[in-house]
């Protein structure tokens, strides 16, 4: 933590680092604790493409990757958030977000790009949304670090058991039946969120130079996730929300981690080019994706902002008069 952000926002930074949630000192103690030596990185790697690398890249984003770095080539991020401000600890953190069981997770099919992806396709899915930025090549020293620095954490709990993933979360996140209340998610945000994020939600930099990255991430404006982050959905946004945030004491009821993340996601950000071509298949779109086009005739601030239940009772309709039809 900044000796900037201890002094402008002393108390709240201790609580911060108190808690475990920042990711340096939580992945420190991790590593120490792994119970066998990481597999050594791929014979045909570049040397410095380790998982350790990978770490840092997750963690430092802003410092290696982002729009500050000295090397043209190198800035691949259009933020300066780390891959850390989401995913907490370095993905080392159980629960929301938690990069630790990601690997398990592919191949799989995407329906955001109609394809079969990897791990690196999804983490170039981050980079180009969650970052606002451009996808590095796959065979990058950076790109194999992370994957391998992510395969690796997948290796380790498996090797650790199911005990590791235990969470001190609160229970998940149910969604209201109504629409999200903006004006309350302002209310909320100025007495729960405005002391770390900024009452203009712009953040806190690490220092003065920028490259360093931010002691509090910002949740709008030019320097935060794009509005084709999955974070820029207001249920995932509010999932997040209520298991994280505030950070170190998430106490928000289910009606207010909705309301917050409407008001976050109704502020100014960064627009990603094409989004109406994400999701070819339209009916697989996840119904509070905030652009169209749908499968559906919902307008689309009802998408972004709910009430949820009728979209969701209409595709359920929807897959049961599929599921009921006589096959072909
Ligand atoms: C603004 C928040 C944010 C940032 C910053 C971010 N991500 Fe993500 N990431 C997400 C969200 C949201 C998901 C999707 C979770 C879901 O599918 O429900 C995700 C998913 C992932 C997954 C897939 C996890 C799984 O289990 O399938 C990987 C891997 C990943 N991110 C890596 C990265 C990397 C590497 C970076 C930095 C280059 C990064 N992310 C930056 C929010 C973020
Ligand atoms: C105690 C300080 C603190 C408070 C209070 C807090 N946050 Fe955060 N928040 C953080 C930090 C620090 C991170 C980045 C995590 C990291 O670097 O380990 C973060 C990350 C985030 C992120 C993902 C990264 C980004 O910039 O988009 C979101 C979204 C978020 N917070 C929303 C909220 C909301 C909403 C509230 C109020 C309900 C809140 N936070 C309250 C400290 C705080």
């Amino acid at each position: 933590m900044s000796s900037a952000a201890d002094r402008k926002r002393g108390g709240v930074a201790v609580v911060a680092l108190g808690c475990c949630a920042l990711g340096a000192v939580t992945v420190g103690a991790t590593l120490r604790l792994a119970p066998r030596p990481w597999p050594s990185a791929k014979a045909n790697a570049p040397a410095i493409a380790t998982e350790e690398y990978g770490q840092r890249l997750i963690a430092q984003t802003s410092e290696l990757l982002g729009p500050d770095v000295a090397d043209p080539a190198k800035r691949y991020s259009g933020s300066r958030l780390a891959c850390g401000s989401c995913h907490l600890g370095a993905g080392t953190e159980p629960g929301t977000l938690s990069l630790l069981q990601a690997t398990r997770h592919y191949p799989r099919f995407s329906p955001r790009v109609a394809a079969t992806t990897g791990i690196e396709d999804r983490i170039n899915e981050c980079m180009q949304r969650s970052m606002n930025g451009r996808p590095l090549p796959a065979n990058s020293p950076e790109m194999i670090a992370m994957a391998s620095y992510i395969r690796v954490l997948g290796d380790r709990n498996a090797a650790m058991g199911a005990s590791l993933l235990k969470s001190a979360e609160p229970p998940a996140f149910k969604t209201p039946a109504r629409a999200a209340d903006i004006l309350d998610g302002k209310q909320i945000f100025d007495r729960h969120c405005a002391p770390c994020h900024g009452s203009d939600g712009l953040g806190l930099l690490a220092a003065a130079d920028r490259i360093q990255g931010y002691a509090f991430p910002p949740l709008w404006g030019p320097d935060s996730f794009n509005d084709g982050a999955g974070m820029h959905r207001v249920l995932t946004a509010a999932r997040f929300i209520k298991a994280r945030m505030p950070l170190g004491k998430p106490d928000l009821s289910d009606d207010q981690a909705f309301d917050v993340a409407a008001f976050i996601n109704s502020q100014p950000r960064p627009h990603m080019a094409n989004l109406d071509r994400d999701f070819p298949d339209r009916s697989a779109k996840p119904i509070d994706t905030g652009y169209g086009p749908y499968a559906d005739d919902f307008p689309v601030g009802q998408h972004q902002f709910g009430p949820f239940p009728p979209i969701q009772a209409y595709y359920k309709s929807l897959k049961k008069s599929s599921a009921s039809a006589p096959e072909k």
